[in-house]
């Protein structure tokens, strides 16, 4: 059987009102772009998304995943947005992701983030796309493992006995580039020791232990480590597969419910809340350049294609009143974080800031400091 892939390819070429969010007319470029590519044949369907300044492409297709057409495409998207609407426009931060300057097969490891999964459609395959703003890759280490290998979020891993049998996560080392797979709930303590580092280790991909079936992949790139200097932080996306020997949305969604703690928002250099909200009403950041955000977008996939609400139009999973109360919470951890202003952990680690006068300080005062017996 011919099997269907999601590409989720995500970039920050510019923004209005700082790192506010895309001109319409980005967002309008990319939806022109994408609807040539669909009459060409190249791909199916797509959506086209923001959250915050971060532009995201998601495109159904039959060409597998790390395709170079498909790479393109979205390359050229991007590069072509920021010369003609981010630059002339005079954005903030104009084509601020896109770090080389020729294309050369794969957009992974050229600033753009990249979530891929093919698999083969199932009698029903209903997905979920998360993508966040303001946070790291890592920002996806504490849901995933709440709905893969979490009982107390995931009834199934208990009482569906489809699911029992576990799952296995890829884990990856950013900083080498490689990767680990191991199998929850055997190795959970050691998958656990991994995911607590998330400036460091990320999950990339979930299968399901039985049959290795693709059930989630993440984009994993670091922009930092990319460029060999602080870049800002990589906004990253998630998609997820869901319901009939896969956790159903509802447990999905549940692992958002309380906002935990993720490096990024203000200057790339603060510990936020990750807030849950509707795509369509708040896929913005305000306060302090945050608090940190995701969105949620739900969809069918039938014979290639992305089946929404309404044509290609997403379900948006964060649109219900539940989610106020994830959002109150946000706003209070928000606002307490900032209580602490520039002292850890409300600030980042001295490697994880993208600057900072530390040395200068310390240069400065060097004379001054006097050896103590
Ligand atoms: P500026 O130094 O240009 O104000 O940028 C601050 C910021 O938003 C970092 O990304
Ligand atoms: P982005 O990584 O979303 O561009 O944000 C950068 C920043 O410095 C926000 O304060
Ligand atoms: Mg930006
Ligand atoms: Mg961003």
């Amino acid at each position: 059987m011919v099997k269907t892939t999601i590409s989720v390819i995500k970039a920050d070429v510019g923004s209005v009102a700082g790192h506010h969010r895309p001109h319409k007319k980005m967002l309008d470029y990319a939806k022109q772009k994408l609807a040539e590519a669909k009459e060409s044949g190249l791909i199916k369907s797509f959506y086209v998304y923001h959250v915050g300044d971060d532009i995201g492409l998601v495109m159904t297709h039959h060409k597998g995943e790390n395709n170079p057409e498909i790479h393109k495409l979205a390359w050229d998207t991007f590069k072509e947005i920021t010369d003609k609407i981010s630059k002339p426009l005079k954005l903030y931060g104009a084509g601020q992701d896109l770090l080389k300057e020729a294309f050369s097969g794969n957009v992974k490891g050229m600033g753009p983030g990249v979530a891929e999964l093919e698999f083969e459609e199932r009698k029903s395959d209903p997905i979920v796309v998360f993508a966040a703003d303001k946070t790291e890759p890592g920002a996806w280490n504490l849901p995933l493992y709440k709905i893969f290998a979490d009982p107390f979020n995931t009834a199934g891993l208990i009482i569906d006995p489809s699911l029992h049998d576990g799952f296995i996560f890829e884990v990856m080392d950013l900083k080498e580039g490689k990767v680990v797979r191991l199998k929850a709930p055997e190795e959970s303590y050691d998958i656990l020791g991994l995911l607590g580092t998330p400036g460091r280790y990320a999950v990339s991909k979930v299968f399901r232990a039985r049959d290795m079936l693709p059930a989630a992949a993440a984009s994993t790139s670091r922009l930092s480590f990319i460029a060999g200097k602080y870049v800002g932080k990589d906004d990253p996306v998630l998609i997820v597969r869901t319901q009939h020997g896969l956790p159903a949305v509802g447990e999905v969604l549940a692992a958002f419910a309380v906002p935990h703690l993720v490096a990024g928002w203000m200057r790339g250099s603060h510990n936020g809340p990750l807030m849950p909200v509707s795509f369509r009403k708040h896929p913005i950041v305000t306060y302090f350049d945050g608090p940190p955000r995701v969105i949620a977008m739900g969809w069918q996939i039938s014979n290639g294609e992305l089946i929404g609400v309404d044509g290609t139009e997403p379900a948006d999973l964060f649109d219900d009143p539940f989610w106020d109360y994830s959002r109150n919470l946000a706003s209070q951890i928000a606002v307490y974080m900032r209580t602490m202003g520039e002292i850890m952990p409300a600030r980042l680690e001295p490697a994880e800031l993208e600057y900072t006068t530390l040395p200068k300080i310390l240069a400065k005062l060097e004379s001054r400091f006097k050896k103590v017996d």
